[in-house]
């Protein structure tokens, strides 16, 4: 392995001087051109967390009137007030845009995903779009922020309804809920949050969808439980309060451990595999802590959710959220969403595929438009990833580990990135002010992003042939593709997998684009296109060359994901992790990559992290880490007739928008509501029962 890299950069010292040096002035880099203005068409209200919401025990609660007569008044089901923990959470009127809401109402989601079962916390995707976020809750909750004043910016209660901090600031002890339940009816306490923790953050063999592992949290953190309803973190460092961050939606939204534990090897005969695959989609009722439980599963049509009768969320006259019955997920593709929500026949979409843009902006203008579309930040962004690891990270072969060692060579990420014409990439997606030049790293217009910080290489296609010529990369057989030197590869033809989710229209056409631009390089990059989960899978087991990816919210927000903004653990980082051996071969400039994401987390101090995020910028963009390839940004679609939607809620910045919106507090007044519920009038039946209860 070595002896191959060191003839790669001896090629390198055979070109003469003065080539190199006039090729140094080709590649200067500068600093990358102002995205065109394009103002966002809401401002949220900032508020305080405490204006939100509040935990208090209220003198009376209600239901809708159809669930006493039919459960509690047959005694199917326990009074309200017994189903509630002591001091549920309480939304206040005065936040919520249009007040305290009617029951009823159906939600009608459209998404391009499908459900692999119900096992998240093992590793199986629901098929997002928010089906999981709308079934999980988490200890604390990200997505709202885009409202909270920069002052009180911190991650909001959730299931931890209060935390201290040690004096020394190393311990961090978390009050639960205090007598929530499932929705099954079965308790929620400090079991559940152990078996997550123990068994899935820190049981090497399972790994939460999300990626959720323990430098996620700190290396070197415990969890330990105190009592039912509390539990105490120590962290090696004092007063991380980033990691309070890491505890919301992805990272940590236990399971209920009543139904998983049996199945969990440690306690059951099973394999990890089995475990995974223990409660597929068919299994109805799967218990949650979120406000709907899936009742009925049709394969590629539909996901049925009923509202969940345990749910520990008020509003301030004591209704027991949510206020909508049902939830569905109709199972299709992407493009149909934006397609059903602008028609009228789906009920919410995210538009982020930017060749729907014209056609949905056009309709919704229209005064008969059923949705409303609002346009929040550029925060859509999309890198081109290569893979970092030379230790054996996917089991490369030959030619995948000969990439590799290309990857790793500045001079090579240098020639890519001038290769890509930004410009001509953006608006082969859609033309108009939508797309911006997007160099890498973290996003223009986000709170620690620093122009002067980021390097930019222009594109420029001579200067990038003129390094790969420097490489040792030459066209010896006269077929067009640049060879491996001798000694790499066999001297065969540079071939280069390049893994998208062939769920989008967004990815496939990037990553076509990518395919296209490396051609006038003299690469030859064979696109190989994934459905979602099967797209994942590879790219979370190391099994590709280069990928299209659309970037998670670190780049965003800094403090979301902050462990995933550099290989700060084996298992964390999104296109560089350990091999078999479990060891990283981080290149010097990662090495200080991982150092300042640590320093950041380390200090409080607001200065010296926007000075620790200026240097990852420059660190980043200069060592072209990944090959930045579009920025722009989305709208929200929702169907007019729902109301207490936020003003300015974005699709993504801490979440997605179907988080950000606080689903359980949106609802339909009662003259609006239509006739879209499936299994009106029931409740969810017992885990793997058929269906609802009725
Ligand atoms: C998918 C969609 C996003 C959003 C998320 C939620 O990734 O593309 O718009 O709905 O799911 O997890």
């Amino acid at each position: 392995m070595h002896r191959k890299l060191s003839t790669l950069t001896g090629a390198g010292l055979l070109l003469g001087v003065s080539a190199l040096a006039a090729q140094a002035q080709m590649v200067e880099p500068t600093t990358p051109p102002d995205p065109p203005a394009f103002p966002a068409q809401s401002e949220p209200v900032f508020v305080g967390i405490s204006d939100i919401l509040e935990y208090r025990a209220l003198p009376e609660y209600h239901e809708p009137e159809w669930v006493t007569e039919k459960f509690v008044k047959t005694g199917k089901l326990p009074p309200v007030g017994e189903r509630l923990p002591k001091e549920p959470m309480v939304y206040k009127a005065a936040n919520m845009p249009d007040g305290i809401g009617d029951y009823g109402g159906t939600l009608r989601h459209v998404i391009g995903g499908r459900p692999e079962g119900w096992n998240y916390i093992a590793g199986q995707s629901q098929g997002w779009g928010g089906i999981d976020i709308g079934m999980m809750e988490c200890l604390t909750r990200t997505g709202p922020l885009f409202t909270i004043r920069a002052e009180e910016l911190q991650p909001m209660p959730n299931l931890a309804k209060s935390w201290e901090w040690s004096e020394d600031g190393h311990q961090l002890t978390m009050h639960l809920i205090e007598g929530a339940r499932w929705s099954d009816g079965d308790p929620f306490d400090a079991e559940d949050v152990m078996f997550y923790w123990e068994d899935h953050v820190q049981d090497p063999n399972v790994t939460p969808l999300n990626g959720a592992s323990p430098a996620n949290f700190g290396e070197g953190t415990t969890l330990e439980k105190i009592d039912d309803y509390t539990i105490r973190w120590t962290f090696k460092t004092p007063f991380p309060t980033e990691y309070l961050y890491q505890m919301a939606y992805g990272n940590f939204c236990p399971g209920p451990s009543h139904i998983l534990k049996p199945q969990h090897p440690k306690y059951s005969d099973n394999t990890y595999e089995e475990y995974k695959n223990a409660f597929p989609p068919d299994f109805l009722n799967w218990p949650v802590m979120g406000a709907w439980v899936p009742v009925e599963y049709r394969p590629d049509d539909i996901i049925v959710l009923r509202r969940n009768p345990y749910y520990w969320k008020v509003d301030e006259e004591g209704n027991q959220l949510p206020y909508l019955d049902e939830v569905h997920y109709r199972l299709s593709t992407w493009a149909d969403r934006d397609v059903q929500a602008v028609a009228g026949s789906g009920d919410f979409s995210n538009l982020e595929q930017p060749e729907s843009y014209v056609e949905a902006l056009r309709r919704s203008a229209e005064e008969t438009a059923p949705a409303r579309l609002q346009f929040g930040p550029r925060t859509i962004g999309y890198a081109l990833q290569m893979n970092m690891s030379a230790n054996g990270w996917g089991e490369p072969d030959e030619r995948a580990q000969a990439v590799r060692e290309l990857n790793r060579e500045l001079d090579f990420r240098k020639a890519v990135t001038m290769a890509i014409d930004r410009q001509r990439l953006g608006e082969s997606l859609v033309r108009g002010p939508f797309t911006a030049i997007y160099p890498g790293g973290l996003y223009a217009g986000t709170t620690y992003y620093d122009k002067e910080s980021t390097a930019y290489y222009p594109y420029n296609l001579e200067a990038a042939n003129a390094l790969l010529d420097g490489l040792g990369l030459k066209d010896t057989d006269g077929n067009g593709i640049r060879n491996f030197p001798d000694g790499m590869a066999d001297g065969q033809d540079v071939e280069i997998t390049l893994l998208a989710n062939a769920d989008y229209n967004t990815d496939r056409n990037l990553a076509e684009g990518v395919v296209n631009m490396m051609q006038k390089l003299g690469l030859r990059v064979i696109l190989n296109l994934q459905q979602g989960a099967s797209r994942d899978a590879l790219y979370q087991s190391g099994r590709f060359d280069w990928q299209v990816f659309r970037q998670t919210p670190e780049m965003v927000t800094v403090v979301q994901n902050t462990a995933m903004l550099a290989p700060t653990g084996p298992h964390v980082h999104q296109f560089h992790r350990a091999g078999p051996d479990g060891t990283l071969d981080l290149l010097p400039f990662e090495e200080e990559l991982v150092e300042i994401v640590r320093s950041f987390v380390r200090t409080q101090d607001l200065g010296e992290r926007a000075e620790l995020m200026r240097r990852y910028q420059r660190v980043f963009t200069e060592n072209v880490y990944s090959v930045g390839l579009t920025q722009y940004p989305g709208a929200l679609i929702i169907n007019k007739r729902f109301a207490n939607i936020p003003a300015g809620a974005p699709i993504f910045m801490y979440n997605w928008a179907e988080d950000n919106i606080i689903r359980e507090r949106v609802y339909v007044p009662e003259d609006r509501q239509q006739d879209y519920e499936l299994h009106p009038q029931t409740l969810p039946g017992e885990p793997g029962s058929d269906g609802p209860l009725t």
